[in-house]
């Protein structure tokens, strides 16, 4: 009866002193074709953008929407950006996105990848959302089905932000997991990778998504020549020679130097950096155009 009391009387005291009532992540539970059975997690700010942008981040292995939801600040972002972030749980026990079926790798053709894009049609239909700004980043496996995203839906995406991936294509074979390429023994052409990229929608003839890759040096899950493996792929999808990137140095951090190829694709290696390299929410907007 006491602590009911010192509780009623705490939740008026704060409800008096107009603490604003955050928005919280919630799940939705009917979003469209999910063959896959991914969970949609959203987060929809109090104060909504017209027309607002949509973002879509994605957990790295053993993780969860949940947790990616904490230990980002998308969300925090969004509150005072008025955009709205779609978190996607992955559906394998062990928590790593399918980033290697050919459904997976194509586009509308099923794997993880289809109910990720249903959630974003889900999301434009639903809150008004403009379809030409919608995102993708992620890290780790996070990363590896924005790389994956942006080959098999390229008209859904404007950009991507990849901390710590591998190229499109690069897991694809029988397996969740792909040690040669992990390992960074999966060379290939930019030509190839390039290729690669555009098979997963052939008929896509429109703009294709701009492009931001980071990694770190001390990458020893997945090495660091998955970056210049990812270099090679997003150039030759982009138009630009690979190696016409302007370097800066302790960019956006000591010890990090950024490669800028015009205005489409960025870069970024992270000397003595692990796995993974951090989110840089605030720059990863600043490249979406959204600050
Ligand atoms: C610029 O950065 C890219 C990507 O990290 C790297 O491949 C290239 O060697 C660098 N160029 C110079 C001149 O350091």
């Amino acid at each position: 009866m006491k602590i009911g009391k010192i509780t009623l009387l705490l939740a008026t005291a704060l409800a008096g002193a107009g603490v604003a009532r955050a928005a919280s992540l919630q799940q939705v539970s009917n979003f469209g074709d999910n063959p896959t059975g991914v969970q949609m997690f959203i987060y929809v700010p109090d104060t909504l953008a017209a027309s607002p942008p949509i973002i879509v981040a994605m957990h790295y292995c053993t993780g969860t929407a949940q947790a990616y939801y904490q230990g980002t600040q998308y969300a925090n972002l969004a509150n005072s950006m008025g955009f709205i972030v779609i978190y996607p749980d992955a559906p394998d026990s062990g928590g790593c996105w399918d980033v290697h079926s050919t459904e997976t790798l194509t586009h509308d053709a099923g794997g993880d990848s289809l109910g990720i894009a249903s959630m974003v049609r889900y999301a434009i239909d639903t809150y008004g959302a403009d379809p030409a700004r919608v995102f993708a980043t992620g890290t780790s496996s996070g990363a590896m089905m924005t790389n994956v995203l942006i080959g098999a839906y390229p008209d859904l995406f404007a950009a991507g932000a990849a901390f710590s991936g591998v190229p499109y294509g690069c897991f694809a074979g029988p397996s969740l997991w792909n040690s040669q390429c992990a390992q960074g023994q999966l060379i290939k052409s930019a030509q190839e990778w390039g290729d690669q990229a555009r098979s997963g929608y052939a008929d896509f003839s429109g703009t294709r998504p701009k492009m931001q890759v980071w990694h770190g040096s001390a990458d020893t899950t997945l090495y660091p020549q998955n970056f210049y493996e990812e270099i090679k792929q997003w150039t030759n999808v982009l138009g630009y020679e690979e190696s016409a990137g302007t370097n800066t140095t302790s960019d956006p951090l000591p010890g990090y130097t950024r490669a800028t190829y015009g205005t489409d694709f960025e870069a970024i290696f992270a000397q003595g950096v692990g796995h993974t390299v951090p989110e840089q929410a605030n720059d990863v907007l600043r490249f979406f155009g959204l600050s």
